[in-house]
């Protein structure tokens, strides 16, 4: 068998019809909302790159320094012959778990972006010989069927990107994950942690303007797939912490009273002055909520590591 295998399981069309009916939705509604998976065309996901290495924008190294602590600990608790990464863009992170699994013969990244599928499932197996990757296209907030490969499997979810889902998506995508285990089998989930508000809205709101400039990209998305006229110029980039839902909101509030035409779905979408569009929620979590979340879905907290300073935290759990 080739050891670089990929599967499309979405039509080439499906983004765009997703695309269409989330910004007709979002756009159409009080308040006006945009989900924040269209952040990531070429040019958002070069832009999120560098947001990790921005001095403010903390999860990201440390996330890398609990991997690169508990890699050897995953691999002794898992002993997992299959590795599943959702949302594994570049694989950067995952080398390290890639590299402690001795028993490791799969390896499935699952993404909406098959260059990058295709760039790092490459870069892989020329560094693991022997290691079979089969990468997914695929959304993995859609139902998802995994290629059927050797168990115990380890299911990786890092980033903090379950964040970007609302309590009850998040009940619901939990459940989807742990119908894709066995009794046994493993979830890797990286969250973000609740923290004094300042250091948390100074990640989302950085001091060189690069978030104000990712956040400004869903626009250029819009404008350039659906043929709209958004002036992104014409937004400012706004970072909060909502202490009820304990979850940072990212929005662009319209400067002034403005129309915006969408002619791909023959709409135009009025602003008033001040108004402010939801573009994405990351919600930062504490150890007791995101066990029970964990067990309501039929998964058990087996592990649980934070980096030194405590701001970010990897979950081991298991499957009922
Ligand atoms: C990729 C969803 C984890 O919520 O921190 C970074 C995205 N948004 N800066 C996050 C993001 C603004 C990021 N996740």
């Amino acid at each position: 068998m080739s050891p670089f295998l990929l599967t499309r399981t979405l039509p080439e069309d499906a983004t765009d019809a997703a695309l269409r009916a989330d910004v007709l939705q979002g756009l159409t509604h009080t308040p006006k909302t945009l989900p924040p998976k269209w952040f990531y065309d070429a040019h958002g996901s070069e832009l999120f790159e560098q947001i990790t290495e921005l001095p403010e924008y903390y999860p990201t190294r440390a996330e890398r320094e609990i991997l690169v602590a508990r890699s050897g600990e995953i691999a002794a608790a898992t002993r997992a012959h299959t590795l599943i990464e959702l949302g594994s863009g570049s694989s950067e992170k995952t080398r390290h778990l890639i590299e402690a699994l001795n028993n490791l013969s799969t390896y499935v990244p699952v993404d909406v972006s098959e260059s990058a599928l295709t760039q790092a499932g490459h870069a892989l197996i020329d560094e693991h010989p022997g290691l079979q990757v089969h990468a997914l296209i695929a959304d993995f907030t859609a139902r998802l069927t995994l290629p059927d490969t050797p168990g115990p499997r380890l299911l990786a979810f890092l980033g903090g990107t379950i964040g970007n889902l609302l309590p009850v998506e998040r009940a619901a995508f939990l459940a989807s994950v742990r119908d894709l285990l066995s009794p046994g089998d493993a979830l890797l989930l990286g969250t973000d942690l609740v923290k004094d508000e300042k250091v948390l809205v100074r990640a989302y709101d950085d001091a060189a303007g690069v978030t104000a400039q990712f956040n400004k990209n869903v626009l250029t998305v819009v404008n350039r797939e659906l043929g709209a006229d958004f002036d992104p110029a014409a937004f400012d980039h706004v970072a909060l912490w909502d202490a009820r839902h304990e979850w940072i909101e990212m929005r662009l509030r319209s400067r002034t009273a403005q129309t915006a035409k969408i002619p791909a779905l023959d709409l135009a979408v009025d602003f008033a002055a001040g108004e402010e569009l939801r573009t994405e929620v990351s919600a930062k979590f504490r150890k007791e909520g995101v066990r029970a979340e964990l067990s309501a879905a039929g998964l058990d907290l087996a592990h649980w590591w934070t980096d030194e300073e405590g701001r970010f935290a990897l979950s081991l759990s298991v499957a009922r």
